[in-house]
């Protein structure tokens, strides 16, 4: 099997499609992993369906905890896709549909059955380490050039949407011009957002952001707050939340619990 390896020079534009700021918001460790070309790839419980050519994946295999599938289906050329060491992944669909995209996540991360897609070129999905969700959540990257990225320690819930892209185009009567282009998505670190929120194009969430249940969140919030409501507005300033009912003189924010598992 052909191995390569990434290196420096890996984060450099050209390479990832993205600046080397967004495809690193954590100082993820792409070097010290293996990278295969997805072609060559066969490992148990990864379902792998592609078109294109030189997409390569990098993860560090044996610490990984793959419950059920993992289906990765990628239509396009020269795309990375990083599996974050000692995941635990109940099941998980990757789908990249165009060409120099970068799609990946941290370690310690968790999935409970969720879907992370790219649909443009020059896309990413860039999530730190400690990154956990549970079912039905989707990532969705569209429209050339956008980026979702999330930093450590995030917490997503249940059927929860975070899109770049409106998914059609809304144009102005008189102008005639398109009103609603795909923008980014930043989401900072320990961030935790309720089931059913839906976090729109062009929202950035500061760290230690909590958005409540069945908010949708169309502007952007600023740290260690509360938004909720449809759209979300700040209800709540000066909180922080903790991932365990755990004695709060240990919280310490820039130095988290780890969530307990894989173990
Ligand atoms: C409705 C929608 C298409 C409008 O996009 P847009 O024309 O770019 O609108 P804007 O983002 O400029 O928002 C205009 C105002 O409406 C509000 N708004 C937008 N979408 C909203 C929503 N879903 N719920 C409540 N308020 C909303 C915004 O907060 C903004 O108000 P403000 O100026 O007072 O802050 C978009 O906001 C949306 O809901 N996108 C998701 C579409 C979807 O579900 N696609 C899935 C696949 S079909």
């Amino acid at each position: 099997m052909q191995k390569s390896y990434l290196h420096k020079d890996c984060h450099s534009p050209v390479s990832w499609g993205v600046e080397p700021a967004a495809a690193s918001p954590s100082g993820l460790p792409y070097r010290e992993l293996e990278g295969y070309p997805l072609s060559d790839l066969a490992r148990p419980k990864i379902i792998v369906r592609q078109t294109g050519e030189n997409n390569i994946i990098f993860a560090d295999w044996d610490s990984l905890n793959i419950i059920h599938d993992v289906m990765i289906e990628v239509m396009g050329s020269n795309n990375v896709i990083y599996l974050g060491s000692r995941t635990y992944i109940m099941k998980l669909r990757l789908v990249i549909q165009g060409h120099n995209n970068v799609l990946g996540f941290g370690e310690r991360s968790h999935f409970g059955g969720n879907r992370m897609q790219i649909s443009g070129s020059n896309c990413a999905i860039i999530c730190g380490n400690g990154f956990g969700i549970q079912s039905n959540t989707m990532l969705l990257a569209k429209e050339n050039g956008c980026r979702i990225t999330v930093g450590d320690d995030c917490m997503f819930s249940t059927d929860i949407a975070i899109r770049t892209s409106d998914n059609h185009p809304v144009f102005d009567m008189k102008t005639k011009e398109r009103v609603n282009m795909g923008q980014d998505v930043n989401i900072g670190s320990r961030v935790w957002i309720g089931e059913n929120a839906k976090i729109l194009k062009g929202v950035t969430l500061a760290n230690d952001v909590i958005v409540g249940a069945a908010s949708v969140v169309t502007r952007n919030a600023p740290a260690n707050t509360v938004v909720a409501g449809a759209p979300a507005k700040v209800v709540k300033t000066g909180v922080f939340w903790y991932r365990h009912f755990a004695l709060m003189e240990d919280y310490d924010p820039y130095n988290p619990t780890p969530w307990p598992y894989p173990a």
